[in-house]
C-alpha cells in the first residue's frame, strides 16, 4: 500500500509542475518586448483592458519587462502606461493598475520560463512558458481556428498549452 501511494504522489507532483522543467529565464529585466506565438502576439484591446490576440509585430513592443514581488519573477507593464500591469484575473487576462487592490500581488507576477535565452537579432527567449505566480498556469494566446485575432488572451494548463510562446525585444 505504502509503495502506491509513494507512486501516486510521485506521479501527482510531476503533474503538478510541468513548466518548471524549462532551462532558463531571459535576462531582459527593463526591456521592452513582445510576447508572441506563431504569427500572432498578445496586445490590447482597445476599448477594455482584456489582453488580446493581434498579429505579430517583432519591432513594436507592448510590454516593459519590470521587477515584481517575486525573486526571479517579472511585472509585465503595458509600454505606453507603466501604471498597468499583466493581471492573471482568473478568465481573461487584462491590463490592470499596478498595486491593485482587488488582485492579489501574486497575479502581477510571471515567470518567464523558456528552452533558449540566447539572443538572436530581435530574439531573446524561445520556447517559453509565461507562467502565473498566483496558480502556476501560463499565458494562452490561442492559435485555434475558433478563436480569431483579436480573442482574448487566457491562461491555461501549463502542459497542455506547450512552451511555443517566443520573446523579442525591440
Ligand atoms: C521602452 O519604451 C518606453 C516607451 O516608449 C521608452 O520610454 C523606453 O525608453 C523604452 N525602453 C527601452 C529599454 O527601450
Ligand atoms: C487556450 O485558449 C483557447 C481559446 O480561448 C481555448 O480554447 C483553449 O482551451 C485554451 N487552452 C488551455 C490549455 O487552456
Amino acid at each position: 500500500m505504502l509503495s502506491i501511494s509513494v507512486i501516486l504522489l510521485s506521479a501527482l507532483l510531476a503533474g503538478a509542475s510541468p513548466a518548471r522543467r524549462a532551462t532558463c529565464s531571459p535576462n531582459i529585466l527593463g526591456s521592452n518586448i513582445s510576447i508572441t506565438n506563431g504569427p500572432l502576439e498578445a496586445g490590447f484591446s482597445s476599448n477594455a483592458p482584456t489582453v488580446v490576440s493581434q498579429p505579430i509585430s517583432q519591432t513594436i513592443p507592448e510590454f516593459t519587462v519590470a521587477t515584481s514581488n517575486f525573486n526571479g519573477e517579472f511585472q509585465l507593464h503595458k509600454v505606453t502606461n507603466a501604471g498597468l500591469t499583466l493581471t492573471n484575473t482568473g478568465g481573461p487576462s487584462a491590463m490592470l493598475p499596478v498595486g491593485s487592490t482587488i488582485f492579489d500581488p501574486s497575479t502581477q507576477s510571471w515567470a518567464l520560463q523558456c528552452s533558449s535565452c540566447v539572443r538572436s537579432g530581435n530574439l531573446v527567449g524561445a520556447g517559453c512558458f509565461v507562467v502565473s505566480h498566483n496558480d502556476g498556469r501560463c499565458l494562452n494566446i490561442s492559435l485555434s481556428t475558433t478563436t480569431p485575432v483579436g480573442s482574448p488572451v487566457t491562461v491555461g494548463n501549463c502542459q497542455a498549452i506547450g512552451g511555443s510562446i517566443n520573446l523579442y525585444a525591440a
